[in-house]
């Protein structure tokens, strides 16, 4: 990965006490030539100069304020995934789903209210995310152990990194200290920040881009189909109607989704034909041999400028991991509420 990680540190009890010493002293020079506002307008200012400082994601956020979140929710996620193997793809998705539409903030999880509709009833995600009851199950015990600390986004952004490591894939730090919105947006889940599965290559590689994600980072990501399930709505028109796919593969797939559109709709298969439950490079090799399920997965390789970086992958499975890892950290850092922006949610699908 050629993209840099950068995590601000957050200043030491030191280092704050040195720079309060510092304003103090230049003050006290002001205060000889200037009226007092002008000291208390500096004050207030490098205060919020501070603020932002620490207004940074950082991954000890919750170390000395709740020290055991990691081990809480890892014992809930596990316990989850222990159960159906594939939960484990769909807090994955979650995490990708509430970081695209205006930032990791926890607004997928909203329910509607009479102020505003949410996000868990728009095209991308209706009948298709799941793991919102995981996520309140381990939202209960954290709060139990330390109320009003932890976001919900915060939640699902470790949730989705257990979930990885436990179906065998690789590990990064989770950068923590999100805070959660108070609003939720229908329209935006729907104006296609998400990208759909008939998705042409340059439409992923602009819709991630718009994220601040380059092209490496998205075809890393969109290796998250090694693991999961997509519905026959979803792939109907890839296994009928595209050329660039393997025909013995069209046929399986074809006989449990049926061509007539409304009919098998919620039928399910698995993104990655070889081992759906195992997070691996299989899915690289899949586009290779032009067995990717979704359009859009087709698109990565399909003579395009990824095919190279598909190749690498599906040959590399290191290269892929810390890829991987590493553009996990930078989708985790889309738009975080920090400071005293949003809220911690006590349930995460009510604001307060
Ligand atoms: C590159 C653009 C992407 C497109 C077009 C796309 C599209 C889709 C679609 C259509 C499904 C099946 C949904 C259904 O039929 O119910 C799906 C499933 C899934 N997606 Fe993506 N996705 C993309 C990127 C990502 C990313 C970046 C991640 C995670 C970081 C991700 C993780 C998953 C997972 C794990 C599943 C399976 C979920 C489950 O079994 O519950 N996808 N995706």
């Amino acid at each position: 990965m050629t993209d840099e990680m950068s995590i601000k540190p957050v200043p030491s009890p030191m280092q704050k006490f040195a720079f309060f010493i510092r304003s103090i002293t230049f003050a006290t020079k002001m205060a000889s030539r200037h009226p007092i506002w002008v000291i208390v307008a500096i004050a207030f200012v490098t205060t919020l100069g501070w603020g932002s400082a620490s207004a940074q994601l950082s991954t000890n956020f919750y170390s000395k304020s709740c020290p055991n979140v990691l081990s809480t929710v890892k014992s809930v996620v596990q316990s989850a995934v222990s159960k159906e193997r594939r939960m484990g793809a769909s807090l994955l998705r979650l995490f990708f789903h509430d970081c695209f539409v205006n930032g990791c903030d926890g607004s997928i999880l909203l329910d509607d209210t009479s102020s505003f509709q949410g996000e868990k009833t728009a095209g991308p995600n209706n009948n298709s995310v799941r793991g919102f009851n995981v996520i309140d199950k381990i939202k209960s015990k954290v709060e139990s152990a330390c109320p009003g600390v932890v976001s919900c986004a915060d939640i699902v952004a470790i949730a989705a990194r257990d979930s990885v490591v436990l179906l065998g894939g690789p590990r990064w730090e989770v950068k923590l200290g999100r805070r959660d919105a108070k609003t939720a947006s229908l329209s935006l889940a729907n104006s296609g920040v998400v990208p759909p599965p008939s998705s042409t290559l340059a439409n992923l590689i602009s819709r991630f881009k718009a994220q601040g994600l380059s092209t490496r980072d998205m075809v890393a990501l969109s290796g998250s189909h090694t693991i999961g399930q997509a519905r026959c709505v979803s792939f109907r028109a890839r296994i009928y109607n595209d050329s660039n796919i393997d025909s013995s593969f069209s046929k399986t797939r074809q006989a449990n989704c049926p061509l007539t559109v409304g009919s098998g709709d919620n039928k399910l298969a698995p993104l990655d034909l070889q081992s759906p439950t195992a997070f691996n490079n299989a899915y690289f090799k899949n586009l290779i041999s032009s067995k990717g399920l979704l359009h859009s997965d087709q698109e990565l390789f399909n003579g395009g400028s990824t095919d190279s970086l598909v190749k690498t992958y599906s040959t590399n499975s290191k290269t892929f991991n810390s890829d991987f890892a590493s553009a996990m950290i930078k989708m985790g850092d889309i738009k975080p509420l920090t400071g005293s922006k949003g809220e911690i949610r006590k349930v995460c699908s009510k604001v307060n």
